[in-house]
């Protein structure tokens, strides 16, 4: 792990920032975790909020988010406004120490607003109608709906700018949603805007979306459509710049609503959740981050998935390098099951806290949960929440308090960044977009499985890793910090990423390409001359042909490091190499028996290695244990406990914060820890004698140790 001691990274939220403040037992002004949940009072009678905000307190909770889905109720009908329910609501929280997160209302229109304006409605592609009814009814694109939505934000802006409540503005709500991809006649005219902007004349787009093919070429700007359905597989690069143009209109949304509020209210800062998880793919997050004061995130824990807690962990990570390693907030997560997965599993005894610390550890300085009190009606009345149906003598509501209690004791760790890895694992929203397009070799590589993977294979050598947005390549300090870097699937690869990476590999690191990378441009064409066209001469590699594996068939992989039985699956490479390259592993069997499958290379100061196929899990670990011995990179864990214990860390001016988070159900012990004591009240029951850590399952423990330590060589 990187240590940067710099004060100048070190960071320090102003005063009026919400992730500063007093708490139970924390004096005034200092930097404090915060703890909390959507909070809806508007489905709830008076007299109960009373109980809510005696029960907050209980809990420790010290922020809300608030008014979220409110703009009917704020205001009934075009002309009156009723806010007088609102600004009880804030009085009885401030007046009770908890601070609010207060939405600008503008999620969900009103019945009012759609009757009236039918025509916000979004259009899905085959140009159906989405009614009221759910939620997020609006284009992205619709100027009445901006019309209407920002009075809004502007009236609630004046309303509370001084209301004492107020820490943070919350925009919206889970931009795109719902609603990303809208193929209506407001999203076509703000498409060819945008398209205008990107290409400036027809002939570039022309050029770009390679309309010679298929008869397709455009004479004026009027012709060109969303992707709507079409009788075949619609244009590819047509579909990718809708993909970067939907994420950009929603973008555009975020900060128009977020200027205004910094109009109005300089001092208060804005966020807007982000959905860092599972397979939502509409958002280029990595893009939008600047354009908020905090990073916040809403993850779920996925019970069905296979790899749920890597998800968990791996989202977590990507969100902590959105956010520039600085701290972010966890705008929702749950205390047990949701509503809106086939079937929704239950969180185990401990979960709730392994998980919660799990983002803690990645960098999040607030906790929070959809939501405080479980509804008795509509679509999330079987949706988990800190207070749930059962009432407060319950499992549920007496782990939240043990948890805001355990909270409470970790204050030191507000503000502290996450340790950046040694190993990079690259992550590109365009690649996502272009590489899961149709019309591929195979439609069963899934970009997100595939970084997964990688992530995995790092867990499981006891390795951690950073998920790094593409972007980072190309910014100044580069991926310089990284010993190896992973480019999973990454299918499409601009000029100047490829020069980049080259550049990394050349000065002395080492880069990893993997299966179905380097093979476009930026404008989706493939680079001609043998595949992996943009990291061809990087690797000394050239494949003639794809060999995709039917769903379900491998091939045998043989090579130095890998068990008997190793496999590849869904896509081969038929690879020839140049006479320097190191072949570590080959096909046995499949399309292409006998050429190399896994290769390395010394290039100038540094290495490039090619994993021409899918290794299944434990060739894919024995690959990164290789890769990660070539780089010098050794995992601080004992053998015994690495696949089950992570260990991320956070750190100050002063001291680093490690977190040992066991994430199986089997109880584990980690020896030779020396320098470093467990910090806060840990009711997870961990223990620390001798140097050795005992984790009961799902445990984890958080502990302490100063860098002065550090630097005098414990490790
Ligand atoms: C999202 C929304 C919340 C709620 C939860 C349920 O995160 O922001 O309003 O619907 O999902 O999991």
């Amino acid at each position: 792990m990187t240590h940067d001691t710099s004060p100048a990274r070190w960071v320090r939220w102003p005063a009026a920032h919400p992730l500063v403040g007093g708490g139970r037992s924390l004096p005034a002004n200092t930097p404090r975790l915060a703890y909390g949940a959507d909070y809806n009072p508007e489905q709830w009678p008076e007299t109960v909020w009373a109980d809510d905000v005696r029960l907050m307190r209980e809990a420790g909770v010290n922020i809300v988010s608030v008014g979220i889905f409110s703009w009917a109720l704020l205001q009934p009908t075009i002309d009156t406004w009723d806010f007088a329910w609102l600004d009880r609501v804030l009085d009885l929280l401030h007046a009770n120490g908890i601070a609010v997160d207060l939405a600008t209302a503008t999620a969900s229109p009103p019945p009012w607003l759609t009757e009236l304006h039918p025509e916000v409605l979004p259009v899905n592609r085959l140009g159906e109608t989405i009614w009221p009814g759910g939620r997020q009814q609006w284009r992205p694109t619709s100027p009445v709906f901006r019309r209407y939505a920002l009075a809004l934000v502007e009236k609630i802006a004046l309303r509370y700018a001084d209301h004492p409540a107020l820490a943070l503005w919350h925009v919206n709500n889970e931009l795109g949603c719902h609603n990303v991809y809208d193929y209506s006649d407001d999203a076509a005219a703000a498409f060819r805007l945008w398209l205008q902007a990107r290409y400036g004349a027809l002939t570039a787009l022309n050029r770009a979306w390679g309309t010679a093919f298929w008869s397709q070429n455009y004479s004026t700007w009027t012709q060109i459509l969303p992707p709507r359905l079409a009788g075949t597989h619609p244009n590819p690069t047509q579909q990718l710049d809708f993909a970067r143009f939907s994420s950009d209109a929603l973008k555009d949304y975020l900060v128009a609503e977020r200027d205004i509020l910094r109009q109005i209210t300089p001092s208060v800062p804005v966020t807007t959740n982000f959905m860092v998880m599972g397979e939502v793919k509409g958002m280029d997050y990595a893009g939008w981050a600047s354009e908020v004061d905090i990073v916040s995130n809403d993850h779920y824990f996925l019970g069905s998935y296979p790899l749920a807690f890597e998800e968990l962990s791996f989202s977590a990570n990507l969100t902590g390098q959105i956010a520039g390693r600085n701290p972010w907030f966890l705008m929702e997560h749950s205390t047990g099951a949701v509503n809106w997965q086939p079937v929704n599993v239950v969180k185990a005894p401990g979960q709730l806290r392994r998980d919660s610390l799990t983002h803690l550890a990645h960098g999040a300085d607030a906790i929070c949960f959809f939501q405080w009190r479980q509804s008795l009606a509509g679509a999330e009345k079987f949706h988990s929440a800190m207070l749930p149906h059962v009432g407060e003598d319950s499992k549920v509501f007496r782990g939240v308090v043990d948890f805001g209690a355990e909270l409470v004791a970790l204050a030191e760790l507000a503000g502290t960044r996450t340790v950046q890895a040694r190993i990079g694992i690259l992550f590109d929203w365009d690649s996502w977009w272009a590489s899961e397009l149709d019309s591929h070799p195979t439609d069963q590589l899934r970009y997100k499985v595939e970084a997964m993977a990688w992530y995995t294979a790092a867990l499981a050598n006891g390795l951690q890793a950073d998920i790094v947005p593409v972007g980072t390549a190309l910014a100044d300090a580069g991926l310089a910090g990284y010993d190896l870097v992973i480019a999973p699937m990454l299918y499409l690869v601009p000029n100047a990423l490829a020069a980049a990476l080259d550049d990394y590999a050349r000065s002395g690191g080492h880069l990893v390409v993997g299966a179905f990378s380097g093979l476009a441009d930026i404008d989706d064409h493939v680079y001609s001359g043998g595949y992996p066209g943009a990291f061809r001469d990087l690797l000394g590699v050239r494949a003639e042909e794809f060999g995709p594996l039917l769903p379900g068939q491998t091939v045998g992989l043989e090579g130095t490091g890998l068990a008997q039985g190793a496999t590849g699956s869904l896509l081969t490479h038929d690879v020839t190499v140049l006479p320097d390259v190191e072949v570590l592993a080959r096909y046995d069997g499949g399309p292409f028996p006998g050429v190399p499958a896994v290769t390395g290379r010394i290039v100038g100061a540094g290495r490039a290695s090619f994993v021409a196929t899918v290794p299944d899990a434990v060739a894919l670990a024995a690959l990164v244990e290789r890769f990660a011995a070539q780089s010098g990179i050794d995992s601080p864990l004992p053998a015994a406990v690495r696949g089950t214990v992570q260990l991320a860390a956070r750190q100050s001016y002063t001291h680093e914060y490690l977190f040992y988070i066991n994430h199986t159900m089997e109880a584990v012990r980690v020896g030779g820890i020396r320098g470093a004591g467990l910090v806060g009240i840990d009711l997870g029951q961990s223990s620390l004698t001798d140097g050795e850590l005992a984790l009961p399952g799902l445990g984890v423990a958080v502990l302490r140790r100063s860098l002065e330590t550090l630097s005098a060589g414990a490790v």
